[in-house]
């Protein structure tokens, strides 16, 4: 094949053959078709589309340029959540040992935060201790005779095609595409070899899909592509308009998880939680369980406490906390109608939680406690959140991002009816 050749039929607004697809994937990951080339298909593909025999061998193809993992022969099934990323977003804290808890194996293979959503690996690093890169062999051992449960770094084999693609995706502005979105998550959740995949799609400011229909289009292609690769795929579609909980930040975040896994923790946590702990059994062959009963007993934080241990890290030991807070308060009496995901996540990130390039290291102890919710009544003077930081000069450029980010109005706004908007399967 000729990638001019690829590239132009892709810019027509033709169909590219499977076998066109399997030997750019290829080319690209050995270096023999340049960046300069990749970026100008993933142009076409952006501005064209695919078809959906087109993605899912573009799936096949990403699965194929690196390893992947086997967990048939572990003696519980599994069963993994993966979330398109948002503002307070810790669920997979108290969501792995959880599932765990019922015997069903969570291989929880994460990311670090990139711009204003924060990632799993960089929440659970403000342990004392805790390792987000073990083997292969310490990962099956945890799952088959060990915590049940893993959060961990994916190793550098897997779909090796879709960390360059991703990087370069980045910075061509061709990220916010729909098949290169689908293929890119499904390609490494299938290679990671798990054996049902619940997908946990935000809509709203502090996603990638700010609004219903777009969201449900990818829900629905990812879904899509895990039918073709025989992986038993839900979607939910869920509210990412507010932040989840009342803590933003990494020990922060991590602080609430705990909360949720010793029976207590905000209500939409809780909810939200459960709605995926309900899918990961149900796809597991476990749909009648009392899942909100682990949460009260404590079987699901012996779990968390078994899985921070057998990563190095002491789930005893006190978190850090931010030697710098500035409180935010509020200007009238009403009630809270409008907290802003984005708003606070941009706020957060810029008080030291997340990072600003790629590798950079990022602040455990930064973040944003909210202190009132959508719906709550405040009074003139009362906290509406505390900033926390370890660098105070970053109050300033967080308090910006938070002018509009929140509205105090004079009557109680109607109180949304479930965190979940609706369920693709
Ligand atoms: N997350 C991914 O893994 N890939 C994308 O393309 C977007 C979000």
């Amino acid at each position: 094949f000729d990638v001019v050749d690829v590239i132009r039929t892709k810019r027509d607004g033709h169909v590219l053959s499977l076998d066109e697809i399997n030997w750019v994937i290829d080319a690209y990951t050995r270096g023999v078709v340049g960046e300069e080339q990749m970026a100008a298909l993933a142009m076409a593909i952006f501005l064209r589309g695919m078809n959906p025999d087109e993605i899912s061998q573009w799936t096949q193809a990403m699965i194929d340029s690196g390893e992947t993992m086997d967990f048939s022969a572990l003696p519980r099934p599994t069963a993994d959540k993966h979330s398109t990323g948002g503002v307070g977003d810790k669920i997979t804290l108290p969501l792995a040992p959880l599932v765990a808890a019922f015997d069903v194996a969570v291989p929880q293979l994460s990311g670090r935060g990139l711009g204003h959503t924060g990632g799993t690996l960089d929440k659970l690093e403000s342990i004392p201790g805790w390792q987000a890169s073990i083997s292969n062999e310490h990962i099956m051992h945890m799952l088959g005779e060990g915590a049940g449960a893993v959060i961990c770094a994916a190793g550098a084999g897997l779909a090796p095609a879709d960390k360059k693609l991703y990087a370069l995706r980045d910075i061509t502005s061709t990220v916010d595409c729909v098949p290169l979105i689908a293929s890119s998550i499904m390609s490494k959740k299938i290679a990671e070899g798990t054996g049902s995949l619940v997908l946990d799609v935000k809509v709203g400011s502090g996603a990638f899909m700010k609004d219903l229909g777009k969201a449900r289009e990818l829900a629905q292609t990812m879904v899509n592509i895990g039918a073709s690769h025989k992986l038993h795929t839900v979607a939910l579609l869920t509210d990412m308009s507010t932040p989840l909980g009342n803590m933003v930040g990494n020990a922060l975040e991590v602080r609430e998880s705990v909360e949720v896994l010793a029976g207590g923790g905000p209500a939409d946590v809780v909810e939200l939680t459960l709605a995926l702990a309900q899918e990961m059994l149900a796809a597991a062959g476990k749909p009648d369980e009392d899942i909100e009963a682990a949460l009260q007993d404590g079987r699901a934080m012996d779990r968390w406490n078994q899985m921070i241990r057998e990563q190095g890290g002491d789930p005893t030991a006190p978190l850090p906390v931010a030697a710098h807070t500035h409180q935010v308060v509020a200007e009238a009496d009403g009630y809270l109608t409008e907290l802003d995901a984005l708003s606070v996540g941009v706020a957060s990130w810029r008080l030291g939680a997340g990072r600003a390039a790629a590798g950079e290291a990022v602040q455990a102890e930064a973040g944003i406690e909210l202190h009132a919710k959508i719906g709550d009544p405040v009074r003139k003077g009362q906290p509406l959140m505390t900033l926390h930081t370890q660098t105070p000069e970053r109050f300033e450029r967080a308090l910006e991002s938070l002018v509009g980010g929140y509205t105090i109005g004079e009557s109680a706004p109607t109180p949304r009816e479930s965190v979940v908007f609706e369920r693709l399967a």
